[in-house]
């Protein structure tokens, strides 16, 4: 079949390479959702000012992020009773806190006296105290002391409680929702609660978190690191073990807020002829330390892919101080990612254990924060370590300015290039539009079909 009538890359499909795996990949894996037949829009072009105008900034602030489910914390960094984070996204600013060992609530950071923020970032308290004049909250909410009580006669504790956000928790993550209607998360949720049946998240814990601000829209942010098509141009290193325009993208039929992709790894790009086993084990070697050490000999007997797979399960095993000896061959090397609407992508598997989080930057549409955490295997005996403090890169820095992510920093920083050029590019467009790809950049597509179902169902309310 020719490229053209095929409408996907030539070379194996990911199902072909993965059905000839040594260990198989779960269930899940072994599925296709092709996105064409799921998308509502034909439509191939988005709006430029999306990306850069204050009106859709607000539009998303009152329509998206007011009212949908979005990941606050992971629950490992709130393990104590008192224990909280402080999560804000534009103006709007929460207190997730560990209220019992089996209860976590999430309150307006927003002193009801005059408006000061309880909390400016995270920590353990066993009450809230306003920093300015006094105001005493417990951590069930309720007011327990009023400075000069003499002089507020007319406020009643009982109605004087700390306004809550809805919470929930899956996969050990928190999630918060600041719309009292919402739906419950358990059907916001969709697939994903099945689909990561495969690869529990909460036996996991954040081994690493870098969060930096990022000098793009947070759309753009997320975009670039929910497709696999700019892999050849962007990160040229990667081709020989990267089999970037074979990729599978997913959009699940009926899906509002879940997608996914399987981007094979130890299989060469299928843009590349004639890749010797050699170099591509030499290169995957080279870049990503835990299938580094002792050079892989090639064999005929055995598969590329399954060779390195053998080397990273006793590899991940012993960093992990867990059995992960039965991981498929898929779980040690592939690119496994999935996203959540709006702020969540997080990875199955366990050779790329990473978890994306975006999010705007106050109110500027030009700026965002973007995460990095890795979710390594909780051990077999004994208590994980605990998890690791946010390391904040500002915009001027790079990822690489951290050691944390190891050769990943390096590949975030080629993405991040591209991203000021795109927040720049796309105001002087005269065209005023981005062109998507049909198949390999469906999940960008299926997203702002979500995200404009939002804006245009709560804007007609
Ligand atoms: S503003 Fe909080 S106690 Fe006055
Ligand atoms: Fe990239």
């Amino acid at each position: 079949m020719s490229e053209t009538s095929s409408g996907r890359s030539p070379g194996p499909t990911v199902q072909e390479v993965l059905a000839a795996d040594a260990v198989p990949a779960p269930v899940v894996l072994q599925a296709e959702y092709p996105p064409e037949n799921a998308l509502r829009s034909g439509d191939t072009d988005l709006s430029a000012e999306r990306y850069f105008s204050q009106e859709w900034h607000d539009l998303e602030v009152e329509h998206v992020w007011r009212k949908v489910w979005q990941m606050a914390c992971r629950a490992e960094a709130i393990p104590n009773v008192g224990d909280h984070v402080v999560y804000d996204v534009a103006d709007e600013s929460v207190i997730v806190v560990r209220t019992a060992p089996d209860q976590i609530r999430a309150y307006i950071n927003s002193c009801l006296h005059r408006g000061t923020q309880l909390r400016h970032e995270g920590g353990s308290v066993q009450q809230f105290r306003c920093p300015f004049h006094g105001f005493t909250w417990d951590l069930d909410g309720t007011l327990v002391h009023i400075p000069n009580q003499w002089d507020f006669p007319h406020v009643v504790p009982d109605q004087f409680c700390l306004p809550e956000a809805k919470v929930g928790e899956w996969g050990g993550f928190v999630f918060i929702n600041l719309d009292p209607d919402c739906e419950p998360l358990e059907g916001y949720l969709e697939v994903l609660p099945d689909e990561f049946t495969a690869f529990p998240l909460e036996d996991r814990w954040t081994a690493v978190h870098v969060a930096k601000v990022m000098p793009c829209n947070w759309k753009l942010a997320l975009e670039a690191f929910i497709e696999s098509f700019h892999i050849g141009t962007t990160h040229p290193q990667t081709a020989a073990y990267v089999a970037d325009a074979n990729t599978q993208y997913d959009v699940f039929p009926e899906s509002r807020h879940v997608n996914r992709m399987i981007t094979l790894e130890g299989v060469p790009s299928p843009n590349l002829r004639n890749v010797p086993a050699e170099e591509t084990i030499r290169k995957m070697q080279r870049d990503v330390p835990f299938h580094g050490g002792e050079t892989i000999v090639p064999s005929d007997e055995h598969r590329t892919r399954d060779l390195l797979a053998a080397r990273a399960r006793e590899k991940l095993s012993a960093s992990a101080n867990a059995d992960l000896s039965g991981l498929s061959t898929s779980e040690c090397l592939d690119a496994i990612e999935y996203f959540l609407f709006p702020n969540l992508v997080p990875w199955g598997g366990q050779g790329v254990p990473i978890c994306y989080r975006f999010r705007p930057n106050g109110n500027n549409p030009a700026e965002s924060i973007m995460e990095i955490m890795l979710l390594f295997a909780k051990p077999d005996e004994g208590e994980a370590p605990p998890p690791a403090d946010v390391t904040w890169l500002s915009i001027d820095q790079k990822w690489t300015d951290t050691p944390l992510l190891g050769g990943a920093g390096m590949v975030v920083d080629q993405d991040t290039d591209n991203l000021i050029r795109i927040q720049k590019g796309l105001k002087a467009s005269r065209k005023g539009a981005v062109t998507l790809g049909r198949y390999q950049e469906s999940r960008i597509r299926h997203f702002h079909e979500t995200l404009e179902h939002y804006i245009s169902t709560g804007a007609s309310q």
